[in-house]
């Protein structure tokens, strides 16, 4: 599984940095309906897009911080010589390897509920459905109000009971870009300045390499591009990544330096789908 960040917390997966750069291709660009988030970043989109950047070298001359703290220590022992053996598999495809950095912070960074990003989610999450289910043709919904109220009207189709909706119900309650909202986005810039952005420039480093997938966070407040990519698996079967992150618009290094390490390590294998009842088109299609 591969991901890609461009905005916020949207990350396309694939199966190969290949099909996610393809992904990317498609859903970059300037969006009218999405004027202020994709007009600045438009004009960093390279000539002929993405692809060109799956270079099976892109790894040389590279230069990538390794944070390890907080999260190695989330994930099961078994991974730690993996690991170790991709950080040197990094080393001899060309990269220098800066290990054992910290970014300033980290704690508050990776909880949501200190960091501002829960606050503001909350927020931006009413505000963008509604925007969305507005402007639908047909609907059964308008709003988020109606979808609670749907859920409640048909607790048996949505499985009201089993999985709640306190989530909506919060984000509901939540008015726009108030105050509150406004010292989020304050907190996470500043959260970022001196944790992720500083991290990068005083190291003058390409790209930060993490374990697993826990510095989506890092990443999402601050707006920044990140691609997670299969690194093996834990010794009770659960399949682990490593995530490659960058400042704003280095989208084509990132994807250099994850295609080199996909193609030089190629750890995924297709998930087994034996509790599936599989017609042989299914099978040929997903394999
Ligand atoms: C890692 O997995 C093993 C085997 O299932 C288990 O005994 C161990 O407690 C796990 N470690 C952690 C930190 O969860
Ligand atoms: C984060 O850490 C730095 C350095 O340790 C500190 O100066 C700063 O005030 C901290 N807080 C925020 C919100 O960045």
């Amino acid at each position: 599984m591969v991901g890609v960040l461009e905005l916020g917390k949207e990350w396309p997966v694939a199966r190969t940095v290949s099909d996610a750069v393809r992904v990317l291709d498609v859903i970059v660009g300037f969006d009218p309906r999405d004027h202020e988030a994709t007009q600045r970043a438009a004009k960093f989109i390279p000539a002929g897009g993405y692809k060109q950047f799956l270079n099976p070298n892109g790894l040389k001359g590279k230069r990538l911080g390794i944070v390890r703290n907080p999260f190695l220590k989330s994930l099961n022992e078994s991974i730690f010589p993996i690991f170790e053996h991709h950080l040197n598999t990094l080393r001899e495809r060309g990269a220098a390897v800066v290990d054992n950095l910290e970014i300033a912070n980290i704690s508050t960074i990776v909880n949501p509920s200190q960091s501002g990003e829960l606050t503001l989610m909350m927020a931006e999450f009413k505000l963008f459905l509604n925007d969305y289910l507005k402007d639908l043709l047909t609907s059964p919904v308008w709003s988020l109000a109606d979808i609670i109220a749907f859920n409640k009207n048909n607790p048996d189709l949505e499985k009201t009971e089993e999985y709640g909706q306190d989530t909506f119900i919060a984000a509901e309650k939540t008015n726009g870009i108030g105050e509150k909202e406004t010292k989020a986005i304050e907190l996470m810039e500043k959260l970022s300045q001196n944790g992720f952005e500083k991290l990068m420039k005083e190291n003058n480093l390409d790209a930060m390499v993490t374990p697993g997938s826990g510095a989506t966070s890092v990443l999402a407040i601050g707006g920044y591009p990140g691609i997670t990519v299969p690194a093996g698996y834990d010794i009770n079967g659960m399949p682990f990544g490593i995530c490659f992150g960058g400042l704003k618009y280095t989208e084509p290094k990132l994807i250099e330096i994850a295609y080199d390490f996909e193609q030089a390590t190629m750890m995924r294998k297709p998930p087994p789908l034996v509790s599936f009842q599989m017609t042989p088109e299914f099978l040929f299609e997903s394999s």
